[in-house]
């Protein structure tokens, strides 16, 4: 059973709370209500309070609440604090951080995750200020859900449209799935360290990019992903949230790991852009140096040899390092045949990573199971043994989780 804290806003579809109250609890969630003032002009806290089964939470000023049960109590017991509807104003609230009322209070004092779900006019969702704000929302971590698009209540048509409770129930599972640490089996050797990474974001790269020839070719490499699969699984072990950007491989999703597939350097490029902020990013990933200026149409075999028209692909790695939002930690990769850590070394500046993990890839690392690894940071290189690359994921995700307690 999770703890849901769902906070109705003031709008016509606030009736629609009702609705996912009902669906949630059939989920086997409990769910306690804050209303705000413009909510109650729409659904009373009698009916909130009757499906919930619970206490509605309505004003920051109730004495008797305060001293039962204050508001920074009430935000860090749910498991996930909910926002349905989320009106333009509440949006405009919580990306401001203003705390000029019970919701908003709650909402800038959780340490939980928080989903909102708008609701709004079509010309306040398109609104400038409304883009912004959700802008600000997403990057602050905040899921907001798109609006459904349809007629509204004020006769007009268009995106708006509180999302059905179906909709809302489905991606609060979702969330809450992200949010709880995965259990640790027995024997684990993470075991010990259970949620050591929970509220945190980590973004992993893995495996190969594939660059188009033409539309039946491509250039690629022997990236088996192994490596960066491990260590994106070893991560959520630890109760980080993680975002797994993969090339083409065909291997499972580790247990708890947000998967974006991408075929070429552009779209992993794309994919990790988009994922930002994190807390640390880890580039694994064997990205293509340079792509191929394609041919629309398949090559056909001529007299002469073709020609490949070669373009540098941008460096992923060294747009993270050095773009705005930089991760507080960020890992690097470099697969060496020769003068391995020498390479690493100046990899790692020339980068503006704060760690470079080099392996040597002279034997069979790539696509095999195990990794000889040193790893470079500021304050010199440690060499490790060479070791199965599940047990140099879990020791990677170790030193990540020890890092970003040491830095603010
Ligand atoms: N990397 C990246 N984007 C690229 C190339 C590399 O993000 N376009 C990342 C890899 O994921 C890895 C690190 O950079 O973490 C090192 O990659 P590597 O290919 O070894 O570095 P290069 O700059 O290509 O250097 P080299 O000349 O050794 O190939």
């Amino acid at each position: 059973m999770k703890r849901i804290l769902l906070i109705v806003g003031g709008g016509i579809a606030a009736y629609k709370a009702a609705e996912l109250i009902r669906l949630l609890r059939k989920r086997g969630h409990a769910v306690r209500c804050v209303l705000t003032d413009g909510g109650a002009h729409f659904v009373t806290p009698m009916t909130l309070a009757a499906l919930s089964e619970d206490k509605v939470y309505t004003t920051l000023w109730d004495l008797k609440d305060e001293a039962e049960m204050g508001h920074i109590q009430l935000s860090r017991e749910a498991d996930l604090v909910v926002v349905a509807p989320a009106t333009a104003d509440l949006l405009a609230r919580m990306a401001a951080g203003l705390a000029n009322d019970l919701a908003t209070t709650v909402l800038l004092a959780t340490d939980k995750p928080v989903l909102a779900a708008p609701a709004m006019n079509v010309r306040m969702w398109s609104h400038a200020a409304t883009k912004r704000n959700v802008a600000q929302l997403r990057s602050d971590g905040i899921t907001v859900l798109e609006p459904d698009e349809g007629p509204m209540a004020c006769g007009e048509f268009g995106a708006g449209r509180l999302p059905e409770p179906d909709a809302i129930a489905d991606a609060i599972d979702a969330a809450l799935a992200l949010a709880a640490p995965l259990p640790l089996g027995d024997g684990d050797p993470l075991a010990s360290d259970a949620a050591r990474l929970s509220g945190t974001h980590v973004l992993v790269t893995a495996g190969p990019t594939h660059e188009p020839i033409d539309p039946v070719r491509y250039l690629a490499n022997r990236s088996s992903g192994r490596q960066g699969f491990a260590i994106a699984g070893a991560l959520a072990r630890l109760g980080a949230r993680v975002t797994l950007v993969a090339g083409p491989v065909g291997l499972p999703t580790p247990p708890g790991v947000d998967r974006i597939d991408v075929e070429t350097a552009r779209q992993m490029a794309d994919a990790v852009a988009d994922a930002l902020p994190a807390d640390a990013a880890v580039m694994v990933a064997a990205v293509a140096d340079w792509r191929v200026l394609p041919s629309a149409q398949k090559i056909k075999k001529g007299e002469a040899a073709p020609t490949l028209v070669l373009a540098e692909n941008p460096d992923i790695l060294a747009a993270v390092a050095r773009g705005p939002g930089r991760p507080r930690l960020v890992i690097g990769f470099a697969a060496e045949t020769e003068r391995v850590v020498e390479h690493a070394t100046a990899k790692r500046t020339r980068k503006g990573a704060d760690w470079i993990v080099a392996n040597d890839v002279s034997g069979d690392v790539m696509g095999g199971d195990s990794n000889t690894v040193h790893l470079v940071t500021e304050s010199g290189i440690e060499s490790w043994e060479r070791l199965p690359k599940a047990v140099v994921a879990n020791r990677l995700a170790q030193r990540i989780a020890d890092a970003l307690k040491g830095i603010a």
